[in-house]
């Protein structure tokens, strides 16, 4: 995979278009503030009567209605929720976007999966940060950046991955790596790992280790503290070392529970159940079933949110956090 830093990238190529980033949120904040003060000329498109006009008011980001910010752009990066883009694209883009522009996207779902098909005269490209949006804002007001995904679906221009290089430029993520990819790709490994490690499987080994130690007796606190508190700490030693330079930090009793019980829990039962999640990833089954959960008024995400937030973890976790000198429930910390 080619990895592009900041001498392989033309600036001029997003310096002289005019960008509109769709959405003010968690993505949309970060890019038009990294944008503007890369000297981009952009504009932050936003739906009628949105809550977020003050905020970008209040950050100095010019926002105007989402189709004229469209229709006036030469390039458009898509930063409304997934579920929200195939109608944005439908209403708007599709219609308004100028003939010869770029289209982007931050992650590569709704190509992908054929839930948008943008117009043949259109460059369609994808810079995915791989960061949460304040970590993309945060590094890049400090001088660096995170890296980020680029990947070309449509090549109308001839400049589609140059002008995906120099928007990921722009938003400092050639400080870091531009690393070059597919939006198969991208896609596929992205719901992979935050259905079987990030999300699903992380939460998962938590509340039902936490839920063992409670039910044998032990008190509440201390199964808090070892199953969910702790993981920052591990999860901290094997971002900055790796799984090997973590197990160094540890004593060697960890070590030895290490190796000979976590392949009890995550054994060939598991392995078996990877292979068949990337297999619906793979074959369309998993966005077919989230179309229909989103069609059907999410049943499925009601209910977990509503079990989550009742689950004694959380009243526990809540206390305890309370309680922390020092601790900051706001901050990412990295
Ligand atoms: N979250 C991350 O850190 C992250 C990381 C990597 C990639 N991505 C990708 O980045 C993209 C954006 O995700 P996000 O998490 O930044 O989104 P988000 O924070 O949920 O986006 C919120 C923004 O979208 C607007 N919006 C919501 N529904 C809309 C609609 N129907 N029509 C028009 N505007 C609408 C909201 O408008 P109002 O202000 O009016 O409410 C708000 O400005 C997604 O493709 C996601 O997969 C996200």
């Amino acid at each position: 995979m080619a990895t592009l830093y900041e001498n392989d990238v033309n600036p001029a190529l997003i310096l002289d278009r005019k960008v509109a980033v769709l959405g003010f949120g968690a993505q949309g904040r970060a890019h038009a503030l990294n944008l503007k003060e890369s000297g981009v000329d952009v504009v932050v498109g936003l739906r009628d009567g949105s809550a977020s006009a003050a905020a970008c008011r209040h950050a100095g980001v010019s926002a105007r209605p989402i189709a004229d910010a469209v229709s006036s752009a030469d390039v458009v990066m898509m930063l409304v929720p997934d579920e929200a883009q195939a109608g944005v694209h439908a209403v708007v883009v599709d219609p308004l976007l100028r003939p010869g522009s770029a289209l982007l996207f931050a992650h590569g779902y709704n190509v992908h999966f054929d839930l948008i098909h943008p117009r043949a005269d259109l460059d369609v490209l994808m810079v995915a940060p791989l960061g949460i949006g304040d970590q993309v804002r945060e590094r890049y007001a400090d001088g660096g950046g995170v890296p980020a995904l680029l990947a070309v679906h449509h090549d109308a221009t001839g400049d589609a991955a140059a002008i995906g290089a120099s928007y990921a430029w722009a938003n400092g993520h050639a400080r870091a790596g531009i690393i070059e990819t597919s939006f198969r790709d991208e896609t596929e490994t992205d719901l992979f790992a935050e259905q079987v490690v990030l999300c699903g499987g992380l939460t998962h080994l938590i509340s039902n280790a936490f839920d063992t130690l409670v039910d044998a007796g032990y008190p509440e606190e201390l199964a808090y503290f070892s199953c969910l508190h702790e993981v920052k700490l591990i999860a901290d030693l094997i971002y900055r070392r790796g799984i090997a330079g973590m197990r160094e930090s540890i004593s060697s009793t960890a070590e030895y529970g290490d190796y000979t019980r976590g392949p009890r829990v995550i054994g060939a039962g598991s392995r078996l159940a990877m292979s068949e999640i990337l297999n619906e990833i793979r074959n369309g089954s998993f966005s077919h079933e989230l179309a229909g959960e989103f069609r059907d008024g999410m049943p499925v995400l009601k209910k977990g949110r509503a079990a989550a937030r009742g689950h004694k973890i959380e009243q526990v976790g809540a206390r305890l956090r309370d309680t922390m000198v020092g601790f900051q429930p706001g901050k990412d910390e990295d």
